[in-house]
């Protein structure tokens, strides 16, 4: 991890946040400067949002070293940035190595193109450089209005979603000669997110070739952003990828882009991430899968959980029932919020009973129409108007507010949000849930056991290894899966389960207990064992593989230094 990079006078840390100043390490803008001149000493390069100019300095270097002469260093080195303090200290860096470069104070996306008459830049060889990754909820106003559009102009439509650095790296490659090289830091987002499949689908068909450079640790310590270094060059499209991961920036010296076995480019709208696999090991997991496995929803469709709109009001415990005496039939039994209140593979009438006695919410408001009356409902509704419950959004959007459309209790709790891995629970009561879980409703062709035997049989290598490919990361290193994702997760398919079944059901009760006291490690090696080496027949090394890939992503995802479950 790098530190923290010096403040100029009169900056912050929340005004860098807000226009995205986040600096980029030495070795990083080092290698892609040199990357993108290739030892030529007339190239010309912009970095199109130069902050205090660490792409230029290093572009300057490597000029000179190959011989530029430095009086026409202006024409060659070209940078833009909406801070005038930015540029003012690279102007002064720059002069402590006797160079100087053309610096343009201007928001970027204002900037016209070679190709226009009023462009101030010139065609250029090489685009370097780290644009801003500000979210598009900062991402507003006349700015993003005017990025969506320099992309479009490039022929890259983006959605309101798109975060600046997408829009920024489109515009800045207009500027580009079409032999020319781009060398950018980019957020890992790009491999992932479904705002960046135009990203995606426009790198493989402008570029004649594209890199990928992964890293294993965090390199932006105050962006708290996974990061990749895009190289791409030339111009006409590509059918491949390289890809390759170094631990940090320092490895980047010893690399040597074009040199490696490209990657199939997946299609633009597939997520990118199991790129994130060697190639053995995507190869192995993409057969295993093809094979044995099928998605989850061949057995049920995920769905979110009752939206109350206030969960504080709309969940209730004991006490707060008896409280007010509301009845049973105003009432359905729930899953307290929250994932952790289901730790294992089962949730049955006990476990709800325990959760009622501890004073636990096991309960959701959902009065019958005719329930106004002067009863102990009655106060507890008027209580929550007090507390303006009836205007909270999804109150407003359903008549009456008081009643949330609970969905029924179903076969399968999943759990979405996870530090190691989602979760499948057996359902053996009537509860119902609220969106902190989703739930699944098996399809009538589901095997029989497949209510006990998948969430026991889904806590293996491949379905976890599947669950970091298709989920995504969420703030404090939590993988979330959306219902969508949740569906396309790998399980075992329904020849597959029923053999296991067979070898796993006579120790259902301990596996359980496992999971439930977090010796999931244990129970996941059990598991391993029965499923894919004694039902599917993989070696000890292929299981392996596959759990040290899973222990991989896991660990770059919540930023732990290593494998944990290899
Ligand atoms: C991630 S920093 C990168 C700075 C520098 N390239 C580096 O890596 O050290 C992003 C820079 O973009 C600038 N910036 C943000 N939005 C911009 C825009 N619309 N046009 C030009 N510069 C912008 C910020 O002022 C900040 O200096």
């Amino acid at each position: 991890m790098t530190s923290p990079t010096p403040m100029l006078p009169g900056d912050s840390s929340p005004l860098r946040k807000q226009r995205g100043g986040f600096f980029t390490p030495y070795e990083i803008a080092e290698f892609t400067a040199g990357w993108a001149l290739g030892g030529r000493s007339d190239a010309r390069i912009l970095d199109p949002t130069s902050g205090e100019g660490v792409f230029l300095l290093a572009a300057a270097q490597h000029l000179r070293q190959a011989g530029a002469n430095p009086s026409q260093l202006a024409d060659q080195l070209y940078g833009v940035d909406i801070h005038t303090g930015s540029l003012d200290e690279t102007c002064a860096l720059l002069r402590e190595q006797d160079a100087e470069a053309t610096l343009i104070k201007s928001d970027f996306f204002a900037q016209a193109t070679p190709a226009q008459l009023e462009a101030q830049v010139p065609w250029v060889d090489a685009v370097i450089g780290n644009p801003p990754f500000v979210r598009y909820h900062e991402h507003r106003g006349e700015t993003r209005r005017r990025s969506l559009a320099a992309a479009l102009a490039q022929g890259v439509r983006l959605s309101g979603l798109a975060s600046s650095w997408a829009a920024l790296l489109v515009h800045a490659c207009a500027f580009l000669k079409p032999e020319g090289r781009v060398a950018m830091v980019l957020p890992a987002e790009l491999l992932t997110v479904g705002y960046a499949e135009p990203i995606r689908r426009w790198l493989g068909e402008r570029f004649a070739a594209v890199h990928l450079v992964l890293f294993d640790e965090l390199q932006f310590a105050e962006a708290e952003e996974q990061v990749v270094v895009l190289v791409a060059r030339g111009s006409g499209g590509c059918s491949a990828l390289a890809l390759h991961q170094v631990r940090d920036a320092t490895e980047l010296a010893g690399q040597h882009l074009f040199d490696s076995e490209p990657v199939a480019l997946g299609r633009p709208e597939d997520k990118w991430t199991d790129l994130l696999l060697p190639l053995q090991r995507r190869s192995l997991f993409r057969s295993i899968t093809d094979r044995a496995f099928s998605r989850l929803d061949a057995y049920g469709t995920p769905e979110l959980g009752t939206v109350t709109g206030a969960n504080a009001f709309f969940t209730l415990n004991e006490i707060t029932r008896a409280e007010y005496n509301i009845g049973q039939g105003h009432l359905l039994r729930e899953v307290p919020p929250g994932a952790r209140h289901i730790p294992g593979t089962r949730f049955t009438e006990g476990h709800w009973q325990q959760l009622r006695a501890d004073g636990q919410r096991v309960w959701m408001l959902h009065p019958n129409a005719a329930a106004r009356r002067r009863d102990g409902l009655a106060r507890y509704l008027a209580e929550g108007e007090r507390l303006l419950v009836h205007e909270a959004y999804k109150c407003t959007i359903r008549d009456p507010w008081w009643r949330p459309p609970a969905v029924r209790a179903p076969d399968l709790f999943f759990t979405y949000m996870s530090h190691v891995t989602p979760r499948l629970v057996a359902n053996e009561t009537d509860a119902t849930i609220v969106n902190s879980l989703h739930g699944i409703t098996l399809n009538e062709d589901a095997p029989a056991i497949t209510r006990d035997a998948l969430p026991i049989a889904a806590l293996n290598s491949v379905t976890m290894l599947g669950a970091e490919l298709f989920g995504r990361p969420y703030g404090g290193g939590i993988l979330k899966m959306e219902p969508r994702e949740a569906a396309s997760l790998p399980v075992p398919d329904h020849n597959t389960l029923t053999a296991a079944w067979e070898l796993l059901e006579p120790h259902r009760s301990r596996l359980d207990e496992l999971v439930r006291t977090g010796c999931w490690e244990t129970a996941l090696a059990e598991i391993d064992r029965a499923l894919l080496i004694d039902t599917i027949g993989l070696s000890g090394a292929e299981v392996a593989s596959m759990r040290a890939a899973a222990a991989r992503l896991r660990a770059r995802r919540t930023r732990t230094s290593g494998d944990t479950a290899s």
